[in-house]
């Protein structure tokens, strides 16, 4: 399994849900995971120990982005823009997963189960996964915080 075809994905109690419609969008999408939990029926869980996992196996290069979910999408994107090299977006709309990636090559998603519809939760993802870093005047404002 290739880095760029692996998704290392996470939740907290909150997010269990769309974990769940993660994980199969992305076996669609052509897209392995590596599902860091927590597992289902989980009670409670802090956001920032799933965030970190998620950011560590990026930081070690053996998956390429990251999906984070929890109520908001805002402590998982807060958590893990703690981790070097890890540009978390919160997303809320198909356009700002777009520019994400396009202009600041952000390599994991935060998604919040408690303010999104499942359908446009999974939108988001697919707009992510398939918009590029365009590079260019981006590349050098990325190196000024990287
Ligand atoms: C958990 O209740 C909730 O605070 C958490 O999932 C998240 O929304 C934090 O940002």
């Amino acid at each position: 399994m290739t880095a760029e075809k692996l998704v290392a994905i996470g939740a907290d109690h909150a997010g269990l849900g769309f974990k769940e419609l993660i994980r199969d969008q992305l076996i669609r999408l052509g897209f392995q995971y590596h599902d860091v939990g927590a597992p289902e029926g989980t009670e409670r869980v802090d956001y920032p120990t799933v965030a970190e996992e998620v950011a560590q196996m990026i930081q070690n290069g053996s998956s390429h982005f990251g999906v984070l979910v929890c109520g908001t999408g805002i402590g998982m994107a807060m958590a893990a823009n703690r981790f070097k090299g890890i540009r978390a977006a919160n997303c809320t709309n198909e356009a700002m997963a777009r520019f994400a990636r396009a202009h600041n090559d952000a390599n994991v998603l935060t998604l919040g189960q408690r303010l999104l519809g499942p359908d446009l939760a999974l939108s988001i993802l697919e707009t992510f996964l398939a918009t590029r870093f365009e590079g260019g005047r981006h590349q050098g404002r990325l190196a000024l915080f990287n």
